[in-house]
């Protein structure tokens, strides 16, 4: 049942500050993170975590990175599941393996999953779907409660994958001691805003339809950002390529003078992930340097940037990740309401399936 909405993905859009509360439920203590799912002793030993997916779990896992090395200090590699499976990787025992999938199913992240347990690593799944085949042949697993996604763009599963990164990076910060507990405290304050922070704001909705009636047009889009909000970045150029069919890519924002600057003209849409509390001056910078040379600028922040074509205005957060948090709803707001405009079924792009059971 679509309940109103248009299509499944809005929908699930406007469900995420309801999966999130699940994904909570239950696992914030006062001082820590409580996954009872957990063997404590699953870490011991552990200097290294390795997590593999594709597609927007790989996003996913990308934000965790960032999340893990700055929290919990521990050396963190990300892994595209096609690539990994193929490149002759070293694998050594004190590497915590973790795999990450909507589905559970996506055969390229399964098959990662087996490698790494016949080299005898410790695996971890982080998956939709109770009793797929990557939970089933894990060591432990920690579910998102994102309930069922029909439409196939990845949406509200994201949403908790992320959650549960967030959760996941504090947990191990605590077991490392690399974080006091005030900060601790502090953190798990934040986490309980998540679900306000991804609540749909009609304002911010209804701007979006209006820049899409332009957007549309646009022969190419960069989405950029800086630290985690780079990997927001390939998701939101992602999300438009799945369902708009237009060109996006994403990129982190230092990088545009290395090269895709080349492209800056009019008809290129940046659209500028400018959180406040997340390098801002270096990313405002990177994106003065993209105006100056002509490109059109969709700037997406809480502070007022003046160089801007189109602003959308987001909230004033306590911290980066609520910001990354509001972002990710606006990116994919934006893929949907271009997606409409355009006539495209949204809930089932062509040539894409809901799961890729082959490789
Ligand atoms: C994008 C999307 C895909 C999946 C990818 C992995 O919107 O849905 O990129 O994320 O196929 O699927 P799972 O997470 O089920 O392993």
């Amino acid at each position: 049942q679509k309940d109103g909405y248009r299509f499944f993905m809005e929908k699930e859009i406007y469900e995420q500050s309801n999966v999130i509360t699940d994904t909570l439920l239950g696992r914030l203590g006062t001082d820590d993170i409580i996954f009872e799912e957990l063997d404590p002793e699953l870490f011991n030993g552990i200097n290294e975590i390795k997590l593999c997916a594709c597609g927007t779990s790989y996003h996913a896992a990308l934000s965790a990175s960032y999340l893990f090395e700055r929290y919990a200090r521990v050396k963190t590699s990300v892994e595209i599941a096609s690539e990994f499976r193929y490149r002759e990787p070293i694998m050594t025992k004190d590497t915590l393996f973790v795999v990450i999938s909507q589905s559970g199913e996506t055969a390229d992240t399964l098959e990662t999953l087996k490698m790494a347990k016949n080299a005898g690593l410790k695996t971890l799944t982080i998956c939709n779907v109770d009793n797929s085949s990557m939970v089933r042949l894990s060591d432990a697993t920690i579910l998102t409660r994102a309930g069922v996604e029909k439409g196939v763009a990845s949406t509200k599963a994201f949403a908790t994958q992320v959650t549960i990164f967030w959760m996941l990076s504090l947990h191990l910060a605590k077991l490392r001691s690399t974080m006091d507990n005030g900060e601790i405290i502090k953190q798990i304050e934040l986490i309980r805003q998540i679900p306000g922070a991804v609540k749909v704001r009609d304002e911010i909705h209804e701007k979006i339809k209006r820049l899409s009636k332009r957007y549309l047009h646009g022969h190419g889009f960069f989405f950029i950002g800086r630290d985690i909000f780079y990997p927001l970045a390939l998701e939101g150029a992602l999300k438009l390529k799945e369902i708009s069919y237009l060109h996006a890519e994403g990129y982190p924002s230092g990088e545009m003078k290395h090269g895709p600057i080349a492209l800056a003209d009019p008809e290129l849409f940046t659209i500028a992930l400018l959180p406040e509390h997340m390098l801002y001056e270096k990313s405002k910078s990177n994106v003065e340097e993209l105006s100056a040379r002509d490109s059109t600028i969709c700037a997406i922040s809480p502070l007022q940037f003046e160089k801007a074509d189109d602003f959308i205005a987001t909230k004033n957060h306590e911290s980066y990740m609520l910001e990354f948090f509001e972002m990710m709803v606006v990116v994919q707001l934006l893929s949907l309401e271009v997606s409409i405009r355009l006539g495209n079924d949204v809930d089932m792009p062509r040539n894409l399936a809901k799961s890729v059971t082959v490789e």
